[in-house]
This record gives structure tokens, sequence and C-alpha cells, in this order.
């Protein structure tokens, strides 16, 4: 019981505190959870801190505004909030384009341009653009509350 009124945020966040976290037989006190888990959108919403926005504009116009927790990727921002039209076969790694979006004209140059490999990786897209990222590869930051993200029609 003690650690449940230690982490009040993983209680509120629906979490279970395992026994081995307790300690309860005097040799397992380490964490049971990675360094993520204090980082996911849930628990930064439980410790009610501020998000950036990121809004994700389906093919049909559709706009989903999403909290993305800082040092997430705009990817994984949509896969965890379960936004239709982003795949991301290969989890991040550069090495699919099933992630594919359009930057908003007017946050072109805040988000940057691709690198070589990630450049090397849009030329096997049919559909690419000047604005085309692999939204993988885009780090959220302070700086990128609010950025608007155009979807594909489709991702093959
Ligand atoms: S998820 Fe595969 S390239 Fe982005």
């Amino acid at each position: 019981m003690a650690a449940l009124a230690a982490r009040p945020e993983a209680v509120a966040a629906g979490h279970r505190i395992s026994h081995s976290e307790t300690g309860i037989n005097g040799f397992c006190k380490k964490p049971v959870y990675p360094y993520t888990f204090w980082r996911t959108a849930n628990n930064k919403r439980a410790r009610g801190e501020e998000m950036p926005k990121i809004h994700y504009v389906a093919h049909d116009g559709t706009d989903r505004v999403v909290d993305v927790a800082e040092g997430e990727t705009v990817m994984r921002g949509a896969i965890l909030n379960s936004v239709p039209g982003i795949d991301a076969d290969c989890g991040g790694e550069c090495a699919c384009a099933t992630c594919h979006v359009y930057i908003d004209a007017a946050w072109k140059d805040k988000v940057g341009a691709p690198n070589e490999q990630e450049t090397s990786m849009l030329s096997f897209v049919d559909s690419v653009q000047d604005t085309s990222r692999l939204s993988c590869q885009i780090t959220v930051t302070g700086a990128l509350d609010g950025l608007v993200v155009h979807l594909p029609e489709s991702q093959h």
C-alpha cells in the first residue's frame, strides 16, 4: 500500500502496482516500469501537464487533434491515439515509408527538411510532394504545438 500512496499518478492512470515494486520481500525494489512509462500521454494528463497538440488532417478533411508528449514522434502520436491513415509498418525505423505525411505549408520551415536516409525512403513514395515527411522522423517539441500534418489518401 505504501507504493500506491507514493504513486498516485499511476493509480489515476489505471496502472497496477506489482509486489516487486513494493519491495514486499525486501529484495525487489527496482522500478518495474521503463522510462517511457513516465513519458506516456496518460500519465502527463494525470499530472495535469500541458502537451503539444498535433492536428492530423485526413484525406477527407477530418481534423483530429491529439495531445502528444514531447519527445514522442508525430508517428507515435498517431499510433498511440488510434489516428487512422498512418500505418508505420517498421515501427519507426525509417525503413517502410508507411508513415508518410504532408506538413502544412505554414509549418514547413519549423519542422525542417528530411535527412539523407529519410529522403531516400521518400523516393519510394508515389505521391511525394515538397512538403512530404516521414512522421516517425519528426520529434514533437513545444515549438511544434499546433502542428498540422495532412495524411495521404493511402500509404500504399
Ligand atoms: S514508420 Fe516506417 S518509415 Fe516511419
